[in-house]
């Protein structure tokens, strides 16, 4: 047999070929760069068996022909019409054959020809060609000749291109294959997305130039001190002109008098490493990481998590993110309180950890590494405990450790995400352990902490994050890991799952953070929606996830989970995170007086300026600056409000803390936190009834009640003044959300599930009698949902009072067996006129608000359209409730409508039924009816976060009870 062509180096399970070992990244030097970023000839074969074989890498290739078209890079061909991208979890999209990857493979060549600069010297030192992200497997010419292999798609790989290059043109050739034995290591839940999508450069490296380069730090802060040594070859010497430091590398250097670095004070000394053929630049943080007596500390201080997943995306390019995108994230992540990013699941583009060093945010630096696909092999074969894999593993998380090891920002290495247990987790601690001990070790899926510096783990319930708080966790079988895990600070690494509407449950979360010291906080589930912009064919615009691009294997829109929508705007679940998160604590003390407690664990709050505002009914009346004395961090101080004046009505004080100043990421008075209390009480507004008793009209077949009119067949309220009502009915149904179709951390109740085989969605109203009773209209109905003999004996009483108003009292007694059902929701449900287009109210807001997800709105008087009361969730579902309103009008052209509450109440208005929420799946589905469909609601069941963790906390949760509620409508 003549074997003519066999699959294979990009099945190799062990790192590539010829690449220089790993080093310091930097982009700040004296030495000659050149980006090799822009368009790139580029051709797509379906097959890693592209005929010709490697002849397009001849520098005499003609790239001409109709095959070959321009590509930008960086990017991924897939978002460039060329495949598609594709979104699977947890599942390998192909068939788990280790280290073997389908025969058909998309392939891209890349040819790329540059000028090498005039002054660029070959003969002196090296020229370097580094990518700085490939995926997933790359092989490089230049001018023909091979430099080397690439695996380790979020690693950069630098090889020697010295000899291969020549003065004037040079032809780069690079074949990148999009499946290979690296895919098996890469199976993070995001979109499998090929090609070169980071930076391209040739480096010079003169002669004398630096190698690599290791700044050692530490700060003391008893004495506060700080120690640096930099570790340099060739040696050279460290120069911070502000520290007076010029030293030689290799030695330890001590600064007597130092500001530390932190994430909430990220002091930077600038400063510079020469070498006899460089001059790179420095930023050096003064910091030391430990963990002390059971939790972690930055400068002997405890610190506490308020992170967030961050994948890198960007809705046009994927995950080739330019340097406005990191920065957004970064000021966006400050300006919403958050302090620190977990890089699930691998190291960001290098540039984003500049910024957080310069910005201030902790980072967990995760290594390219998940094999989830393995668990329903119940991990057989998974490369975590399988020999052959070791060296690639050690080789990624090398190439981690070394381009990040100079990030102040970085304090914690993770050893990758969800993939499973095995010896080589324990050699890539080891080895990380060894080269910087400086840092903590994290990796969730060391289950029982062998190999790790703390315990983590993910959407753990509130119950047991309270148990761990308390390191009363259930035991491991091993009882020497049992007492060491148990006295291992906690983290939740991933919790508050952001699908959809919520999560709720956050605020619960963070009280136990703050209870606990072992508990040090938690990252959301994530940062932002994964999502590509698709267009109807009327041409309207939606945001597509997993199943829009024809994937055999997907998992729909479990990729639409982030605090900001794929376009980077904030979510309600943000708001919420921000308010939940804040830094500053306002809240009443007692006797006029608020109390102000900093949160932060290092930082005062001098950057802070405080204010009150005192509104009545809304209105405001009083407003300041609120003069509060310097308070350290972890510090209480009780400031006296200004004297009240009483009133009759509900007067709510507000103190807000804005930024004094501009800083690097806010300006002056942005808002970081607020505290929001009552002054006086609402006070209780007995009924005001006209004593007018409702006028029969049996020839029209109609009631009237002051404004309001009847059918005297159906008992259903028909007009309301000039106002054509349609169908007021007891309404226990929401569209369901992400949550709702959840399984409560995948065991418990899918209330979706439960609801829908109730029929609560299919809720019909008997009326069994209509009656007058004295000044009242009386309907009885029962609303019971179809081939169950439970209902909800349903009473709407009607009443005219004072001012054209007319008081609906709604009650409703459960009838049959209910067992523990929870409902969606409980009020009335009305259909108005669609003149009807601006809302105004008085209760919380300006975003929406449930039970568990209400932390972040404030008490007040706000106007939306209609159409601005939506959140436009990517998967549309229940959304835009306001809770605990006081009034709220409904107004357009011609007349309008006014509830007000007995007291409170929640709505929702909408310009669709819920039942069309509920069947669409894109925004676009979602097309305006012939009504405005207001909910009035007694009461709305709470959020959760059951997509991936807890439900709804029993506190929150509408069990079916007797329930009473009232409002006033008037027309106006
Ligand atoms: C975790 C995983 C994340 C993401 C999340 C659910 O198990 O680490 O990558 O899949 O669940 O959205």
């Amino acid at each position: 047999m003549e074997v003519i062509y066999c699959p294979g180096e990009h099945e190799d399970p062990r790192p590539g070929r010829g690449a220089l070992p790993p080093r310091a990244w930097t982009d700040r030097t004296d030495a000659k760069q050149l980006r090799l970023n822009g368009d790139w000839r580029f051709r797509l074969s379906p097959t890693a068996a592209v005929p010709g074989g490697d002849d397009f890498a001849k520098a005499a290739f003609d790239d001409d022909s109709e095959q070959w078209s321009n590509l930008p890079v960086p990017s991924h061909w897939v978002l460039h019409g060329h495949g598609k991208p594709a979104y699977v979890n947890i599942p390998y999209p192909f068939p788990v054959d280790p280290p073997f990857v389908p025969t058909e493979n998309p392939t891209g060549d890349y040819r790329y020809t540059f000028d090498l600069p005039k002054d660029w010297d070959l003969n002196s030192g090296k020229t370097i060609l580094r990518f700085d992200g490939v995926d997933s497997w790359c092989k490089v010419w230049v001018n023909g000749t091979l430099l080397g292999t690439s695996s380790g798609s979020r690693v950069p790989v630098e090889f020697v291109a010295s000899t291969a290059l020549r003065a004037g043109a040079n032809i780069l050739a690079v074949r990148v294959h999009q499946w290979s034995a690296g895919s098996y290591l890469e199976d993070q839940d995001q979109w499998w997305m090929p090609g070169i999508f980071r930076d391209v450069t040739l480096l010079h490296r003169p002669d004398g130039s630096v190698g690599d380069h290791f700044v050692h730090v530490s700060y003391d802060h008893e004495t506060g001190a700080g120690t640096l040594k930099v570790d340099a070859t060739p040696s050279g010497r460290v120069v911070i002109p502000e520290l007076g430091i010029d030293a030689p590398t290799g030695t330890l250097v001590s600064v007597p008098h130092v500001k530390p670095w932190t994430a909430e004070t990220p002091r930077l000394y600038a400063g510079h490493l020469v070498t006899t053929g460089e001059r790179v630049s420095l930023s050096v943080g003064f910091r030391t990481v430990a963990i002390e007596d059971g939790v972690i500390t930055v400068n002997g201080k405890r610190i506490l998590f308020r992170g967030v997943n961050r994948h890198e995306f960007h809705p046009d390019t994927g995950r080739a993110v330019t340097r406005e995108t990191m920065l957004q994230d970064v000021l966006l992540m400050k300006r919403h309180n958050i302090n620190a990013v977990r890089t699930s699941h691998y190291p960001p583009h290098p540039h984003f950890l500049d910024l957080c060093d310069e910005y201030g945010l902790w980072v967990i630096d995760e290594n390219d590494y998940e094999t989830h696909g393995f668990e329903q092999l119940n991990w057989q074969g998974n490369p975590s405990s399988t020999a052959v894999w070791k060296d690639a593993l050690l080789d990624r998380v090398g190439r981690m450790v070394e381009r990040d090891k100079n990030h102040p920002s970085v304090i914690i290495w993770s050893l990758g995400n969800e993939a499973g247990p095995g010896e080589n987790i324990g050699h890539m601690a080891d080895w990380i352990r060894r080269r910087d001990p400086s840092r903590l070790i994290h990796y969730e899926g060391d289950k029982t902490c062998k190999y790790v510096d703390m315990y983590s783990r993910m959407y753990v319930t509130h119950a047991e994050v309270d148990a761990l708080g308390r390191r009363q966790e259930d035991p491991l079988d091993d009882p020497e890991l049992d007492k060491k895990r148990r006295a291992m600070p906690f983290i939740l690494c991933e919790y508050i799952h952001a699908m959809g509407n919520g999560p709720g449950g956050q605020a619960e979360y963070q009280r136990l953070f703050e209870k606990y010291p072992r508990c040090q906080g938690g990252f959301v589930w994530e940062w932002i929606d994964h999502c590509f912009k698709k267009t109807t064919a009327d041409g309207r615009e939606y945001w597509a996830y997993g199943g829009d691009f024809d994937e055999e294997i997907h998992d729909g829109n479990f990729i639409v989970d982030g605090l900001l929508f794929p376009d980077r705007t904030p979510s309600p679940g943000l708001i919420e995170y921000k308010k939940v998160i804040e830094p500053v604590a306002i809240t009443y003390a007692g006797n006029g007086q608020v109390s102000i407690y900093n949160n932060r664990d290092f930082a005062s709050l001098d950057d802070l300026i405080f204010t009150y505002k005192l509104e009545r009914a809304g209105r405001g009346i009083a407003g300041g600056p609120l003069a509060v004395p310097a308070v350290g961090p972890r510090q209480t101080v009780t400031v006296p409000l200004p004297a009240l004046s009483t009133t009759k009505d509900e007067q709510v004080w507000t103190i807000t803390a804005v930024l004094a100043e501009d800083t690097k990421w806010g300006s002056a008075g942005h808002e970081v936190a607020w505290g929001q209390f009552a002054a006086t009480e609402a006070p209780h507004r007995p009924l005001a009834p006209t004593l007018i008793a409702p006028v029969v009209d049996k020839a029209a077949g109609v009631v009237t009640v002051g404004p309001a009119e009847f059918s005297i067949a159906s008992g259903q309220l028909i007009k309301l003044g000039q106002l054509p009502v349609h169908g007021l009915n007891l309404d226990i149904w929401r569209a369901t959300t992400d949550n709702d179709r959840g399984q409560e951390y995948f065991e418990g109740t899918c209330w979706a599930d439960v609801w829908k085989e109730a029929n609560l969605d299919k809720v019909k109203h008997r009326v069994n009698r209509v009656a007058v009773d004295g000044n009242t209209f009386v309907v009885e109905t029962r609303a019971a949902a179809g081939s169950y003999n439970r209902g909800l004996l349903t009473t709407y009483t009607w009443t005219a009072v004072e001012d054209n108003g007319v008081h609906l009292g709604v009650k409703a007694v459960p009838d049959g067996d209910w067992g523990d059902m929870v409902l969606p929701r409980l009020g009335v449900r009305v259909g108005l006129p669609t003149s009807l287009d601006q809302v105004s109210w008085y209760g919380y807001g300006p975003g929406e608000a449930y039970p568990d997800t209400r932390t972040g709105v404030k008490l007040g008087v706000y106007n939306l359209s209609v159409d601005d009361l939506q959140t436009p969730y990517v998967f549309p579902q229940e959304n835009g409730s306001r809770i605990d309103v006081r009034w709220a009008e409904l107004a357009g052209l011609s007349g309008g409508l006014r509830v007000e509450g007995a007291p409170l109440f929640s709505f929702a208005a909408r310009r669709w039924t819920t039942e069309q929420l509920q069947a669409a799946r894109h925004t676009t589905d979602l097309v305006p009816g012939n009504q405005v469909w207001l909910n009035i609601d007694y009461a709305v069941n709470g959020i959760g976060t059951a997509s991936c963790g807890e439900g709804v906390l029993p506190e929150h949760q509408l069990r079916v009870a007797e329930t009473e509620f009232s409002v006033i409508l008037r027309p106006t």
